[in-house]
């Protein structure tokens, strides 16, 4: 095999020989780091990177997809600092390619309305799986496994300042906890992702679904959302 290295010094002193010092490339080559972008070029730096990813998780080799309706990736501002993660889509969820959109996700605006957060403003949602499992069984800890990789890829895409994992399988999976939700609701966590220097602050919220099934619950995670909005004022995040 030619060395690559060796070749391209040979074509570019070639092109020195002929007096050319420099070469005009079909796009514009990025040369900056994020922060020199303008908002909307970060937009559609962050949708091309979306797009590359959604790609990808299509084209894995899963069962789920087989019996799902749609692909479930994404709902919410893109910019956002708060960054919302839940376990996987249901019925409507399936119906209409977009998380928490049924009675679960009715109940997380509810909640996330009531400090400030919202999907249109400055709140971005997603789940650990993107397609509906059968009968809306809990996934499997293989199922969760094979897209945790993505899951935290997703997140590196985003970036943001408070991660918000609402029930036990996010919570579980992303923060490795031996203990539940019942355990660790509330707390905050430095959640440390794999391609990201800064930890992020992150929390576990009992799931609308759960609190659904349980009102007796709502109160407890009304005090872990009230947490949620101080965490969101002492980092000075505009919402
Ligand atoms: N429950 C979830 O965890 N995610 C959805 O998108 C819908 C219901």
């Amino acid at each position: 095999m030619p060395n690559i290295r060796k070749c391209s010094l040979a074509v570019l002193n070639y092109y020195k020989s002929l007096g050319i010092e420099s070469h005009i490339q079909n796009k514009p080559r990025v040369r900056f780091e994020d922060h020199f972008y303008t908002k909307n070029q970060k937009k559609l730096l962050l949708k091309d990177k979306l797009k590359e990813l959604k790609k990808k998780i299509i084209n894995l080799d899963c069962k789920l997809k087989l019996k799902a309706k749609n692909f479930v990736f994404y709902d919410g501002f893109l910019r956002s600092d708060i960054m919302i993660i839940g376990e996987a889509p249901g019925y409507e969820e399936d119906k209409l390619g977009k998380p928490f959109v049924g009675a679960a996700g009715k109940k997380l605006d509810q909640m996330i309305n009531a400090i400030g957060l919202d999907r249109k403003n400055n709140t971005y949602i997603t789940n650990i799986i993107p397609w509906r499992p059968p009968n809306n069984r809990t996934p499997t800890d293989n199922e969760i496994n094979f897209f945790l990789p993505y899951v935290e890829e997703h997140i590196s895409i985003i970036k943001p300042k408070i991660l918000l994992l609402f029930g036990n399988v996010a919570s579980k999976s992303l923060l490795k906890l031996k203990n539940g939700i019942t355990k660790n609701h509330g707390k905050w966590f430095n959640y440390k992702n794999p391609f990201l220097k800064k930890k992020i602050f992150t929390t576990c919220i009992f799931h609308p679904s759960y609190l659904l099934r349980s009102p007796n619950k709502k109160k407890i995670a009304w005090e872990d959302l009230k947490k949620v909005k101080e965490k969101i004022k002492s980092l000075q995040i505009k919402i």
